[in-house]
């Protein structure tokens, strides 16, 4: 079987700068509070009512497009992970072929719902389906405009501090070189506890049992024996319950521990160690995750790419974007062990050793 690879990648930030001070100037936080607990000084907010998840992914798809010596055209198939995706449905990947220009040839597209993981998830499919022949250029894209859906109260600043706009993309082909591309790709999941990081309103819910120990929550939905009203109530609007939510202290424990379990597996199965990953690009969930996973897999600074103090936690967009960076400031290099990781909402979580 033929193995495929990451043939071109691209990312798009927007312009627009929001620094912690700027944060601190519209709620209840600090520059020192936000470094000190993950490491962020700055993110990118996308320009409202111009900037879209996908208008972004178009414009790190065209990157991508280019650097693998493609024209969108010829993209045989698009797989799209968001969590803030332009509309409720469709999804984002028929818009962005749309915004490519690109429905005559009507390729399929396919939307990932795995959060931080998403990417992962996505690189993982478009894997299945090149080195099995059924498609030759896959577009995996991750994008995300956080910023259209956080709350800028001082209710919401230990999820909203974290987050930042951005896309990024990569196109996935055959590999000419049997030794050269992906190695392997690890995938899980564990729904047990879906709430502790969620945005759960509005949602088809209707409010009731809401997790496995069959918990009601009362989010002001008319009586059970009615039918419709599934979206915003007043309740919601009156309690701010439409915004994400985050046991912070609960999800980083975690991936502390489901980051360095999941490389673990990717590297025993191909038979390497951590010693042999030349770059690893962790999720940019929180610096501090980062530097946790870093430690205990003995890595140097140098074998691990952090951007998230520019760029805060682009959720789908993190991994594709760190990589792009540190490919383009030449940090990974023909013949390098790259290796992808990513933990998030889900919980779902992955890894990916890419030969590069
Ligand atoms: O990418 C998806 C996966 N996500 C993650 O992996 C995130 C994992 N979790 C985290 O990164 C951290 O838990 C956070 C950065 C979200 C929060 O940091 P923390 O050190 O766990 O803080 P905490 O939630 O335990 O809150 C500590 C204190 C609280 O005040 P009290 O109750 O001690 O008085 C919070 O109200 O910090 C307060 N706090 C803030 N203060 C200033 C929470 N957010 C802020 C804020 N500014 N932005």
């Amino acid at each position: 079987m033929v193995r495929s690879k990451i043939a071109g990648i691209g990312y798009y930030v927007p312009e627009r700068v929001v620094s912690n001070d700027e944060l601190a100037g519209i709620m209840d936080t600090s520059d020192e509070w936000i470094q000190e607990r993950t490491g962020i000084q700055q993110r990118r907010y996308g320009k409202k009512h111009e900037e879209t998840t996908t208008t972004m992914a178009a414009e790190a798809t065209r990157v991508a497009c280019s650097r693998a010596g493609i024209s969108p055209e010829d993209i045989d198939f698009i797989i799209f992970a968001t969590l803030s995706p332009d509309y409720y449905f469709p999804g984002c990947g028929v818009l962005l072929q749309r915004e490519l220009g690109i429905t005559k040839k009507e390729a399929g597209a396919l939307d990932i719902r795995n959060q931080c993981s998403g990417f992962l998830y996505a690189l993982s499919i478009a894997d299945q389906f090149v080195k099995t022949g059924v498609y030759k250029n896959v577009l995996v894209v991750g994008s995300e405009m956080h910023s259209m859906g956080l709350d800028f109260s001082t209710r919401g600043r230990n999820v909203t501090v974290i987050f930042g706009d951005g896309a990024g993309a990569a196109i996935v082909q055959p590999s000419d070189d049997p030794n050269r591309g992906i190695l392997t790709t690890k995938l899980h999941s564990d729904g047990t506890y879906a709430e502790k990081l969620a945005f759960i309103n509005p949602g088809a819910h209707g409010g009731y049992h809401l997790n496995k120990q069959g918990e009601t929550f009362d989010f002001g939905y008319p009586p059970k024996d009615t039918f419709g009203e599934i979206f915003i109530t007043d309740k919601m609007m009156a309690d701010g319950n439409y915004y994400p939510n985050m046991e912070g202290q609960f999800v980083f424990k975690l991936a502390i521990q489901k980051f360095p379990e999941v490389i673990h597996e990717a590297l025993n199965e191909v038979g390497l160690n951590p010693s042999d990953i030349n770059m690893l690009i962790p999720h940019q969930a929180n610096l501090r995750i980062s530097q946790m996973v870093q430690r205990l897999l003995s890595l140097r600074d140098d074998q691990v790419w952090n951007n998230i103090q520019k760029f805060g936690n682009t959720t789908a967009a993190s991994v594709p974007i760190a990589l792009c960076e540190a490919w383009e400031a030449g940090k990974i290099k023909e013949g390098d062990l790259v290796c992808l990781a990513a933990f998030g909402s889900g919980f779902t979580w992955g890894s990916a050793l890419i030969r590069w």
